[in-house]
């Protein structure tokens, strides 16, 4: 038996978020749940990141019902899935009491891995989260998220993975979310952290810039002990580095994945017309599924280039694309070189774009921005510019101390407004997260209820 190396399929989460929106409703995936959990993945990503939003929002799904029901079907796998830190599943931080019930119930509910993040690489963003993964008995898994600045240096990433490790977390993934880490890089990275620290490391990456498939191949030829991929159907550009082909190889080097590539074939032929439809009624643009190298020349994430280009669309200013593609790392370096991931990736595209289309710098600023400014995402990787700080905040001065200290618990106002339109605890928590689309998925459950009750005494006369 060669080298274990764990493969993580991630076509119900990542794959379903970077190619399809996180449009894929549970009918598409139901029947192959039972058949997936045979394939000897050492885990299945299926839930959080933008799963929980669209659940509520587009899919008409109780996001907490669709995670028991996977549950129920894959009883072998182990079940992940990533988590904000304190921003939950969210785009601000939350109430400790907030983050702390959400863990809880995740775990509850049947997930046995949580990828903790922080946008900003800030230990204290993912430290409430990770206590209280661990004291419900869940796996914490600290993460790296990978980006190129001048302060990003690999001492600075070790750094952070022993403050994980002093941090009690399980294991430890380094995220590449925008698909720029070279094999070099990932080979290199890999190997410092194996020298400096004992806990298994994790690679995740996307295809987007056409690396990802080389660098999970020297993550393991550096001694990772774990890689992300997705069932091939779902594979390539902005999606992940193709199940199959990465087992294939892999298996062929000498490594034991423990995938078995026949049923594999069986996942991957339930998949492909669910493809299909989405590439027929426009859900899948084929333009995902190209090789982008500019993410490489710019460094920005993929779906981060095709928000620029959205709203410059949107304000008929498409000319202004070069120009807003340079200021954007000018922004970045003015707020302290954040890692360009939700939420950060949002706040420093918008302004970029801003910038460029007011013709004057920090003209206007967005609130989001200012909230930053003021320390309310926690600590930036480097201190933000004097120019931007004194246009963002004026006389006011930054937070000191922790910000997430001075946020009231929100369970209890929240459990007091819903009243009996919660029927759990879970309801509640979907309400804290995402209000306006958890209230009106809410009043649509009770209607549709009200509507069934009906229906029966109607059968029963
Ligand atoms: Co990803």
């Amino acid at each position: 038996m060669g080298k274990k190396l764990n493969i993580t399929e991630v076509v119900l989460r990542d794959a379903n978020q970077s190619q399809i929106a996180t449009r894929m409703p549970r009918s598409d995936f139901e029947d192959i749940l039972e058949t997936m959990d045979q394939a000897g993945y050492y885990s299945m990503e299926v839930w959080g990141g933008a799963t929980f939003d669209s659940c509520l929002r587009y899919l008409d799904e109780d996001p907490w019902e669709r995670l028991r029901f996977i549950r129920s079907k894959v009883k072998n796998t182990k079940l992940q899935m990533l988590l904000r830190g304190q921003n939950i599943l969210g785009y601000r931080h939350y109430s400790d009491d907030t983050v702390r019930a959400f863990v809880r119930k995740s775990v509850e509910n049947g997930i046995d891995i949580i990828r903790i993040f922080d946008a900003l690489n800030d230990p204290q963003n993912m430290a409430t989260a990770i206590d209280e993964c661990l004291k419900a008995g869940g796996h914490a898994q600290g993460t790296i998220c990978y980006t190129i600045s001048p302060i990003h240096t690999f001492e600075s990433y070790v750094e952070l993975g022993k403050k994980l490790e002093e941090m009690g977390c399980n294991s430890i993934c380094i995220k590449d979310m925008a698909g720029i880490m070279s094999p070099q890089v990932c080979y290199d990275l890999v190997s410092a952290l194996k020298k400096n620290v004992s806990l298994p490391i994790y690679v995740h990456s996307h295809s987007t810039t056409g690396l990802g498939p080389l660098t999970l191949l020297k993550a393991a030829e550096a001694g990772a002990d774990g890689i992300d991929t997705a069932i091939s159907i779902f594979s390539g550009g902005t999606s992940h580095p193709a199940t199959e082909s990465l087992v294939y190889t892999l298996e062929e080097m000498g490594f034991d994945t423990g995938v078995d590539l026949k049923v594999c074939q069986k996942i991957n032929d339930h998949f492909k017309p669910v493809q299909a439809r989405f590439l027929k009624e426009g859900g899948l643009n084929p333009s995902v599924l190209t090789t982008k190298i500019e993410a490489l020349n710019y460094q920005i994430p993929g779906g981060m280039l095709s928000n620029l280009i959205a709203q410059l669309t949107a304000a008929g200013k498409l000319d202004k694309l070069d120009e807003a593609l340079i200021e954007t790392p000018k922004v970045r370096a003015d707020m302290g070189y954040p890692p360009l991931v939700t939420p950060m990736s949002q706040m420093v595209g918008t302004q970029a774009v801003t910038n460029v289309l007011t013709g004057e710098r920090y003209k206007m600023i967005s609130k989001e921005v200012k909230a930053y400014c003021r320390g309310e995402y926690g600590h930036s990787p480097a201190p933000i510019s004097e120019e931007l700080m004194k246009l963002a905040l004026g006389d006011e001065k930054p937070i000191e101390g922790r910000y997430d200290d001075t946020i009231e618990p929100e369970i209890p106002a929240a459990k007091a407004y819903l009243g009996d339109l919660a029927e759990s605890e879970e309801d509640v928590l979907s309400y804290v997260a995402f209000p306006q689309q958890a209230e009106a998925f809410l009043k649509e459950r009770r209607e549709k209820k009200a509507l069934k009750v009906e229906y029966t005494i109607q059968e029963a006369e």
